[in-house]
């Protein structure tokens, strides 16, 4: 059988599951416990994709409260060999503006005391996997390519750097991951993108502007800002997952 989609939903990506048809939701149980939501499965012309809510379906769960072992481990357990996460991020860089989209090529890690491994007993051998490329190239490009095909521009260099939250950055903070090289700033990438390579599964992500970083403009970052970007970014990410399920 060939290795199915998934799509892990950031904040405000349900309405999208209204364009496919629903065969199941499904209650896993895992060995890491319980993962965020159900998983849902939606028939496409491509066969079966599989989407699950990072969050909660009733955005219950902030960023390092995330049971990221249990949904990664769902979704391989599910039949699932690549992933499409979609992040919301603040942003660093000019080109980059609220309610833009990019799909970032790097990251740098900065949360903490997150279950990050599926590797923590003991290991005969213990296994290092390679991450010098966290996300899938082959995953990017085809991305890409459903982005040209529906009209939509995706900056395609972008470092992302995964902080603790649930806080927003200080301005220090947000100078510091700058002269790190980071242009997106967001508290979900991690350890996502590592376990999801442990367990060998393609993994790419959509980030979605929903504020300028803290400090890169004048003015305090509030939620309602945070809210209507969101909303008008993830409009264009259901078009572009949309697009790529039907390719
Ligand atoms: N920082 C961290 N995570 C975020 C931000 C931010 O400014 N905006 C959306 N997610």
């Amino acid at each position: 059988m060939n290795a199915k989609t998934a799509i892990i939903g950031g904040t405000g990506l349900y309405a999208m599951l209204g364009n496919f048809e629903t065969t199941g939701r499904e209650i896993v149980n895992t060995p890491y416990g319980e993962p965020s939501s159900p998983l849902v499965h939606v028939e496409t012309p491509n066969g079966e994709a599989l989407f699950i809510a990072r969050h909660g379906f009733t955005h219950r769960l902030p960023p390092h409260s995330i049971n990221y072992r249990a949904n990664i481990w769902a979704l391989k357990n599910a039949g699932a060999g690549r992933i499409l996460a979609v992040n919301a991020v603040g942003s660093m860089r000019d080109d980059c503006p609220p309610a833009a989209l990019a799909l970032p090529e790097q990251l740098i890690d900065y949360s903490w005391g997150r279950a990050h491994s599926f590797f923590c007993d003991d290991q005969q051998p213990v296994v290092h996997v390679d991450f010098t490329r966290p996300y899938s190239d082959g995953l990017r490009k085809t991305l890409a390519e459903a982005g040209e095909a529906c009209g939509i521009s995706l900056i395609q260099d972008a470092v992302y750097g995964c902080t603790q939250g649930p806080r927003l950055e200080t301005a220090a903070e947000i100078r510091r991951l700058m002269r790190d090289g980071c242009d997106l700033v967001g508290m979900t990438g991690m350890p996502e993108a590592a376990l999801a390579r442990e367990l060998e599964m393609d993994y790419a992500s959509i980030a979605v502007v929903a504020n300028w970083a803290a400090g890169y403009r004048s003015g305090e970052i509030t939620m309602e800002q945070i809210q209507t970007h969101l909303q008008q970014g993830m409009s264009r990410v259901e078009t572009l997952l949309t697009e790529f399920l039907n390719r």
